[in-house]
């Protein structure tokens, strides 16, 4: 039985900054920001968008109510948890009105917790195949004003259908993943930003890549080769290109050319929007499909994962029949191209007016409502949602 992703969509908020004009307020060289780092535009979330807000707006795009029937679960990967004890999948489940007989939970491991959803989903389907998995990957990247990793900030959310006979990809039973503790990223649980040792971060993403990549190959007995495209893990694009650079050396001219170029149509939507953690990896696949008319149904795509911390995993999909007939590239165009650019100083305002870590009632600025669904504030220590 095929199992795999039957459709996908994605929400980012309306608003973003413009990469070159932050360059320029911080005093760097915007040629460190859009080709060193490999960044264009960053979203900026407003604090009625969360991950609840972001992934219910990108989800509701995919129920039909044949797939609200059949739903058997709802698995929601973050790292930006809006409770500590509630998940998510609870807040999504509320607003979108799903079915009460589900399984929905929230699923922690930094960048990693959206394949971690995708892969318990896969399974789930093995067992029960007239079912659909909705999984959501859903983040807000915060690192602060004027710090080394504001540059790849981002906001958004990406929602897939896993099924049996799914009609884009098939998730391939040929995963390789590893886990080691280490500190090369991580956020306490009494603040927004994280804290990114960036360069350690770096090193140990490409040595995880690296060592998946070497066991893959021997394991699965692929080489780079066998694949038309290869999607990674973006943080930001540059730290997806040094892991390309690794597989090149051993390939053809041909496959080096393929794959480059495709890596490049990957990073498109992630140039525009920044990091969104669990969700990066599922948006550069998202870019690749909607932005690459070359690929044809057989083809065979690698995805890498990596969450700090760490966990990683490499394993590969293959894109199906009528694959190019379910995206939905042109209202992706419209959404990334209708946003509102907001000046540094807007952008900073934006950023400084979040829900307090403290009791008190907080109220969101309806200005910067977005979509559907919004957080309208936090009454009595209760966060309150609400469908537009
Ligand atoms: N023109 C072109 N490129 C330039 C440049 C310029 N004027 N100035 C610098 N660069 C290049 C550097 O050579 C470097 O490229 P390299 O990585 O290929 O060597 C790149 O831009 C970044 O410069 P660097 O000085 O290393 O940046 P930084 O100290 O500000 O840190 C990050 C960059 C990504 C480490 C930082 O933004 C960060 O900590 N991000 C958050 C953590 C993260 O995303 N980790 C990823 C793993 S999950």
């Amino acid at each position: 039985m095929k199992i795999g992703i039957d459709a996908i969509a994605m929400d980012t908020p309306d608003f973003y900054v413009d990469l070159v004009k932050l360059a320029q307020v911080r005093g760097d060289d915007p040629d460190k920001y859009t080709i060193g780092i490999g960044q264009d535009e960053q979203a900026v979330p407003p604090s009625s968008q969360d991950i609840v807000t972001m992934g219910a707006n990108a989800a509701t795009k995919l129920l039909t109510p044949a797939i609200r029937a059949s739903l058997g679960m709802v698995l929601v990967g973050t790292e930006s948890g809006v409770d500590a004890s509630k998940s998510s999948a609870l807040f999504i489940h509320d607003l979108l009105a799903l079915p009460e007989w589900v399984r929905a939970v929230e699923l922690k491991e930094a960048c990693y917790g959206g394949t971690a959803a995708l892969m318990m989903a896969r399974d789930y389907i093995a067992a029960h195949p007239d079912k659909t998995v909705l999984v959501i990957a859903a983040d807000i990247a915060r690192y602060g004003l004027a710090t080394a990793g504001e540059v790849t900030q981002g906001a958004g959310a990406v929602a897939m259908l896993i099924k049996a006979e799914p009609h884009i990809m098939t998730i391939e039973d040929d995963s390789v993943y590893r886990s080691e503790s280490i500190d090369d990223f991580w956020r306490p649980v009494y603040q927004d930003t994280a804290i990114a040792q960036g360069k350690y971060s770096t090193e140990q993403y490409l040595a995880f890549f690296q060592a998946i990549w070497s066991r893959y190959q021997t394991q699965r007995h692929h080489t780079a080769s066998d694949f038309a495209a290869m999607t990674f893990h973006l943080p930001y694009t540059k730290m997806g290109k040094k892991a390309l650079k690794l597989v090149l050396p051993d390939t053809d001219e041909a496959t080096g050319e393929r794959l480059q170029r495709r890596f490049e149509a990957s990073t498109r939507y992630c140039r525009r929007v920044g990091n969104i953690y669990t969700g990066s990896l599922y948006l550069g696949l998202l870019s690749l499909l909607d932005n690459d008319t070359s690929l044809k149904a057989g083809d065979r795509i690698g995805l890498f994962s990596y969450g700090s911390g760490a966990v990683a995993e490499f394993f590969s999909g293959i894109l199906q029949p009528d694959f190019a007939a379910q995206l939905h590239a042109a209202n992706h165009a419209k959404m990334l191209a209708d946003r509102q650019e907001l000046t540094v100083p807007e952008y900073e305002a934006v950023f400084s007016d979040k829900v307090p870590y403290d009791p008190e009632d907080y109220r969101s600025d309806p200005t910067y409502y977005h979509g559907q669904f919004v957080l309208t504030g936090v009454i009595g220590q209760e966060r309150q949602y609400q469908q537009r």
